[in-house]
């Protein structure tokens, strides 16, 4: 996920999402702190297009999912040290109205070890605390992780492998990879797509970079990506079955330029919609397509 210091939402009130007929649920999280910017730009989008939509606690008790003619999952951000009592509720919701994007998508997605699987040109990844290849310096996460959480960058081996290590000790799997210097200069560029469909894409500035470190301090800009970035975006797309509403693809270039894969945002990407004008109308059009 990627949050980004903005203004502050009205709050999710418990009792909303309850009995509203053929709305459409937006999934998000108590949000205390009104993280969630976009929420009251997409519930407008959704309106102008005949949609009607209420923001709902994913883990609110009281929501009665069945009661929605879909429920789009946007900002459920506290999911990462709940991954097993979200992946349920996406099944279980799943059952009882139409999630997007679906339960098992989802459930793949919420877990990096997918980078394994796609058949594209990832970030070079080492996936255990033994052996670390020499690099000059390392970056080190969790494969269940949003925000940069308990990712280190460091240039020392030792230190490297022992917070893979401490990640293992807890029962988590460990990512150490090269730390890419090219997302200084470049950045990470996110390419979104709604239903399926390229709607815009973004440049942002790197998240570990010594005195700006963190989410709140990522700067984007609206840009055009180049055809290398397309063509891989669509390729990794193109290898994900099933229905899509929204996907946010985060492309980085490899030392030798050539464009990889850093995460597939699937389940929960902050959208970077007030950078593209239009954007969210083309995420309500994709919406009606799917439900239509
Ligand atoms: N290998 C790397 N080299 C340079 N920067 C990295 C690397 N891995 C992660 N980062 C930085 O940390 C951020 C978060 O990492 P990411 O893998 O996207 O996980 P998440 O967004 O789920 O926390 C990236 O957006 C990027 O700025
Ligand atoms: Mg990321």
């Amino acid at each position: 996920m990627s949050a980004l210091a903005g203004t502050v939402g009205t709050p999710v009130r418990e009792a909303e999402g309850r009995g509203m007929g053929s709305s459409v649920a937006y999934v998000t999280f108590a949000d205390p702190d009104g993280h969630d910017d976009e929420r009251e730009t997409v519930l407008a989008a959704w309106a102008e297009a005949g949609i009607a939509g209420r923001a709902v606690r994913w883990d609110d008790p009281e929501a009665d999912w069945g009661s929605f003619q879909a429920a789009v999952v946007r900002s459920t951000w506290d999911y990462v040290r709940r991954r097993a009592e979200f992946t349920a509720w996406a099944h279980r919701a799943a059952g009882l109205t139409r999630l997007l994007n679906p339960a098992p998508v989802i459930e793949r997605n919420t877990d990096k070890t997918y980078l394994r699987e796609l058949g594209v040109p990832v970030v070079p990844t080492h996936w255990t605390d033994t052996g670390l290849p020499l690099w000059d310096e390392y970056v080190v996460k969790p494969a269940i992780s949003a925000g940069a959480r308990d990712t280190i960058r460091t240039a020392d081996r030792e230190e490297a492998a022992r917070h893979a290590a401490a990640l293992r000790s807890g029962g988590r799997t460990p990512m150490i990879q090269p730390y890419l210097p090219m997302v200084e200069a470049e950045g990470e560029t996110s390419l979104v797509y709604f239903g399926r469909v390229f709607s815009h894409a973004v440049r942002r500035s790197a998240m570990l970079s010594g005195s700006a470190a963190g989410v709140d301090n990522v700067r984007a800009a609206l840009r055009d990506p180049a055809p290398d970035q397309l063509e891989l975006a669509g390729r990794v797309l193109a290898g994900i079955p099933g229905d899509l509403l929204y996907a946010r693809v985060d492309l980085v270039r490899l030392a030798g330029g050539e464009p990889a894969l850093m995460e597939l945002e699937l389940t929960e990407p902050y959208l970077y919609l007030r950078w593209a004008p239009g954007s969210a109308d083309r995420l309500a059009a994709a919406l009606k397509a799917l439900l239509t």
